[in-house]
């Protein structure tokens, strides 16, 4: 029996975990922002751009209240994911909350151009975990040069969800919020041009083999909820680097 998913509302991908997307189906390339809830304190990874703002607020305040963030995870500095965190830190601040932006600081070297005013919390500079006040704990994967040099993934051990960025996600026009059959490919298709080499790949595919991930929640894409292995397998062995061989130009 399949079970219809509504995802003009948020949806609970596991306890306390919510996806605050939107599908887009023009789109073709969908942005995905989580947020964690844990004993009332509220984490939001990769918020999303200034367009789909209003859409992933909507959403977001049917499950928080905005005081209850306490820390922005970005992946990354690029604006699909980080535009929208200084609109979101005008409500923070204005309902007299206040936040740090997590991320690695080679990014944030970079992100603080968009006019954010939190304080920046650096990954590389913290044991690469951030501990939340129940204790539980959220564990930091670098991945260089993926597609960034500061580039990181959060695993949290509590769900075994790996929010995983940019990797793991793909092109998908006939998008659905769980991977289907086709996803597989459409990732790899992805992975080929956007990430640089297949040794970069392989090198944070050896990480994640140790991780006892459940599931993967990637920024762009569905949510790989089966065969996880057989996702990292692939990106494992696959070419990447092709855009080097293509196109014009000189
Ligand atoms: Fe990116
Ligand atoms: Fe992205």
């Amino acid at each position: 029996m399949t079970v219809e998913i509504n995802t003009n509302e948020p949806v609970e991908i596991a306890k306390g975990i919510h996806w605050i997307g939107f599908d887009d189906r023009k789109a073709g390339f969908h942005c995905n922002p989580y947020l964690l809830v844990d004993d009332g304190q509220a984490i939001l990874f990769d918020p999303g751009s200034v367009p789909h703002f209003p859409l992933v607020l909507q959403k977001l305040v049917k499950i928080i209240n905005l005081d209850q963030i306490t820390h922005i995870i970005v992946t990354h500095q690029d604006p699909d994911l980080c535009g929208a965190i200084p609109r979101f830190e005008e409500l923070i601040y204005g309902v007299g909350g206040s936040a740090q932006i997590v991320t690695h600081t080679r990014a944030s070297v970079l992100i603080q151009h968009y006019g954010v005013r939190s304080e920046f919390y650096g990954v590389d500079q913290n044991d690469w975990k951030l501990t939340l006040r129940s204790g539980r704990e959220l564990k930091f994967v670098f991945t260089p040069y993926m597609h960034f040099p500061g580039a990181f993934m959060t695993f949290d051990a509590v769900s075994g969800i790996l929010f995983s960025g940019d990797v793991f996600g793909a092109f998908s026009f006939d998008w659905s919020l769980y991977a289907n059959d086709y996803y597989l490919e459409a990732m790899k298709a992805f992975h080929e041009n956007y990430m640089p080499t297949t040794q970069i790949v392989r090198r944070a595919m050896e990480k994640l083999e140790k991780l006892p991930i459940r599931m993967i929640a990637p920024q762009h894409g569905s949510i790989i909820n089966r065969g996880v292995k057989d996702y990292i397998a692939a990106l494992k062995e696959l070419r990447c680097g092709d855009y080097m061989f293509e196109g014009e130009g000189v």
